[in-house]
Parts: structure tokens; sequence; C-alpha cells
């Protein structure tokens, strides 16, 4: 078991006695896998998708079965460097127990022109790819599918931020995997993404190659009482307590979604010292420090904003929720300047993903700048 300061992880997965429940969607992933179903993961930002796969993966019986492999393509524009991270992902791991299996590797994946040498004191050789080497993005591309099809284990393929392939600068990326994946037998594949609208494009509308290719699965908050029970139990970890309503503010003032509330609890678990309680008294200072603490980045997405969306961005925020942006009386009580420039700067902010749109209307994506912006207003 790993130990670590503060028990309310905000960054990467670290292990299962950090993460709450999920059991339900854990179970379900397993039963999806093992009955051949590729599964496209979409929920809206923030709540979890990609510690749920993560937490899928680790689990014992998954990691006995097959070779795992997770890619994050949010930083990716290209195919090549698509193709990069995929070789990169299933050399770290498919390594077999047979001896000098990376000259297997080299020679399946012949089109990179690799030159793996073992280390002399490890042993183990270590790979880097350029983005030069990949000449023939579509034939590495079929040599790494060759490559995990003839794994001796089946393998889990995850690609988070999969929404991305439809920016690649080359136009087919959607059809061209899809035929390739399609032929897989050996291969499990699990798509997430936060840009929930292009998610639901590509797998639900019908002139897409991912339509119907797989099993939606959303993703909901985590359930109130749950996350309160796990939160009072990370405190008593470190020998400290945390009282009910502060974590049923926090669940409330966040809506349930998981990140705002990581970064509230972990806050306020910093806070508390050994053998004290966490009450109400210590919720407005943990606010203030978390919204400090994305300040700058606040200010630097500001600063390049044009006049136009930050009167909106600060109109709504106002608000909290806004159910019509065009209305001539949210217009006028704001002063903003009309419908139409309301219509074009919602477009803009909408898709940095900084508004977002909800059954309640339209919304900051971002609970902390929503503060932020008000207090500062
Ligand atoms: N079940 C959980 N228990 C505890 N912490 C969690 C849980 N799920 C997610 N987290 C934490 O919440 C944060 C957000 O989760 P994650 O990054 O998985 O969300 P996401 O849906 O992938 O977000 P995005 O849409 O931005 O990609 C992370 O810091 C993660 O560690
Ligand atoms: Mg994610």
């Amino acid at each position: 078991m790993v130990t670590i300061k503060n028990p309310f992880v905000v960054g990467s997965y670290i292990s299962p006695e950090y993460f709450c429940g999920r059991k339900h969607e854990t179970q379900l992933l397993v039963k999806h896998v093992e009955n051949g179903r590729n599964v496209a993961m979409i929920a809206p930002r923030r709540l979890g998708k990609t510690g749920l796969i993560w937490h899928f993966l680790q689990l014992p019986e998954i990691k006995s079965q097959y070779y795992t492999l997770f890619v994050d393509l949010y930083s990716t524009s290209s195919l090549p460097e698509m193709v990069r991270s995929l070789a990169m992902e299933v050399y770290r791991n498919l390594q077999s127990n047979t001896e000098r299996w990376w000259e297997r590797f080299a020679t399946v994946i012949s089109s990179l022109n690799m030159n793996i040498a073992a280390d002399p004191i490890t042993g183990t050789p270590s790979l880097s790819i350029g983005l030069g080497q990949i000449k023939s993005p579509e034939v590495t591309l079929d040599q790494i599918f060759k490559y995990l099809e003839t794994a001796d284990r089946p393998c889990i393929v995850a690609i988070d931020e999969f929404q991305q392939i439809a920016n690649y600068k080359e136009k087919n990326v959607e059809a061209m995997l899809r035929t390739r994946i399609q032929q897989c037998s050996n291969t499990h594949f699990i798509y997430s993404g936060s840009k929930r609208h292009m998610m639901v494009q590509m797998f639900n509308s019908p002139s897409r190659p991912f339509y119907q290719s797989c099993i939606n699965m959303s993703l909901d908050t985590l359930p109130v009482e749950e996350y309160i029970s796990f939160a009072q139990r990370m405190f008593e970890t470190q020998d400290k307590k945390v009282k009910r309503e502060v974590v049923e503010k926090v669940y409330s003032d966040f809506e349930g979604v998981t990140w705002y509330m990581q970064m509230m609890m972990n806050e306020l678990f910093a806070m508390t010292g050994r053998g004290e309680t966490c009450n109400m008294d210590y919720y407005q200072i943990a606010l203030e420090n978390v919204v400090f603490s994305q300040k700058q980045i606040y200010d630097e997405i500001f600063s390049v904003m044009p006049h136009k969306q930050k009167m909106l961005l600060e109109a709504i925020a106002r608000e909290g929720k806004v159910l019509q942006v065009t209305s001539g009386a949210f217009v006028r009580k704001h002063s903003l300047l009309s419908a139409s420039s309301v219509q074009s700067s919602l477009k803009g902010l909408l898709e940095k993903d900084i508004v977002t749109q909800t059954d309640g209307g339209y919304q900051l994506y971002d609970y902390f700048m929503a503060y932020y912006l008000n207090k500062r207003c």
C-alpha cells in the first residue's frame, strides 16, 4: 500500500485506497471487456473518467489476464503523434519474459527503423521515437496492431481524450482507425473524452465511422453518502476528523463534481492538524486558498480573452446559471452589447470549454473560476 501525506488525490490515480466508490462502474468495465465489447465513456468534465480507467486497469484480475495500455491523446494534433504515443505504450507494456523480446518488437514494427540495443548494465533497452522516424504512420499503425494481435495475452488499449483525433490535420483518421480496430480480436478498446459534444457526435451519429461500434458508458456524480463516508475515512487515516456537514457543503456547492470536491477536501485536510476536527469555520478559508492557488491560471486566460467574451463571462458568473443568454432581460441587466454579440461571444466561450450548457442552462465549467470572478467584480 502506498502511503501519502494527503489522501485526497487531485492529480493522477494513485491506488485503490484513495479512490472513492465506483464499484459498479468498474465491474461494468470488466464485464464489457470480458465480453469482447469496446466501450466509449462519455461524461461531463472532471467527474472522474480518467481515474476510473486507471482504477479498472490496475485490478488484479485485469492485470493478470491482459496487457494494459493507456494512451492520452490530449496534447496530440496529428496522426504521427498518436502513432508514436501508441508505439511507446506498446513498448513499455508488452515486455514479455522471452529473452530479447525487443528484437521482435523492432522486427514487427519495422517501419520505424529502430535500432534497439540492450543497455550493457541493466540489460533492458530503452526506446525513444522521434516524430521524423514515423514516415508512413498508417503502415506503422498496421504493424502496431499486428503486434498487439499476436501478443501472448489479450490487450486492453484505453485511449483518453479520444475526440482529439477529429482535430488532426489528416482528414481520414476516424475511418482509418475504425477499419483497423474492427479487425482486432485480441485487443479491446476503451475510449474516453472530456469534450462531450464531440464524443457524442463521433459515437452516436450515423454518418461517423465509429457509430454503433461500441457500448456507451456514462458516469454520474459519486453518491453523496459514499463520498461523505470516504472523506471521513480518509481523515481518520491520519488521526483527524471532519464534520459531516462540511463534506455535505462541499458536495452541494460543487454539485458532486469530483475534482472540485477533491480540491476542497485536500485543502481542508491540509488545514486540519492531527487530533483536530475540521468544522465549518475552515470552509471559507479553504475555498479562498484553493481559488488563490488557481489565480495565475485564470489571469492568464482572461488576459488573452476578447473584451466581449469577458463581459459575458462575468455576467454568467454573477448569475450562476443562465437559461437564455440572448434574452433581452439578461442582455439589459448586465449591460451587454446586443443579443448577436452575446451569441458570438458564447460560441467562443463554449469552444474554449470555459462555459458549458447543462439542463439548468449555461454556466461556467470551473466553479472556482466563477467564485474568483464574483469576488473580483
Ligand atoms: N472515485 C474517485 N475517488 C477519489 N478521487 C477521484 C475519483 N475519481 C476521480 N478522482 C480525482 O478527481 C480528479 C478528476 O478526475 P479525472 O481526472 O479522472 O476526471 P476526468 O473526468 O477524466 O476529467 P477531464 O474531463 O478533465 O479529463 C482527479 O484528481 C482524480 O484523482
Ligand atoms: Mg480525463
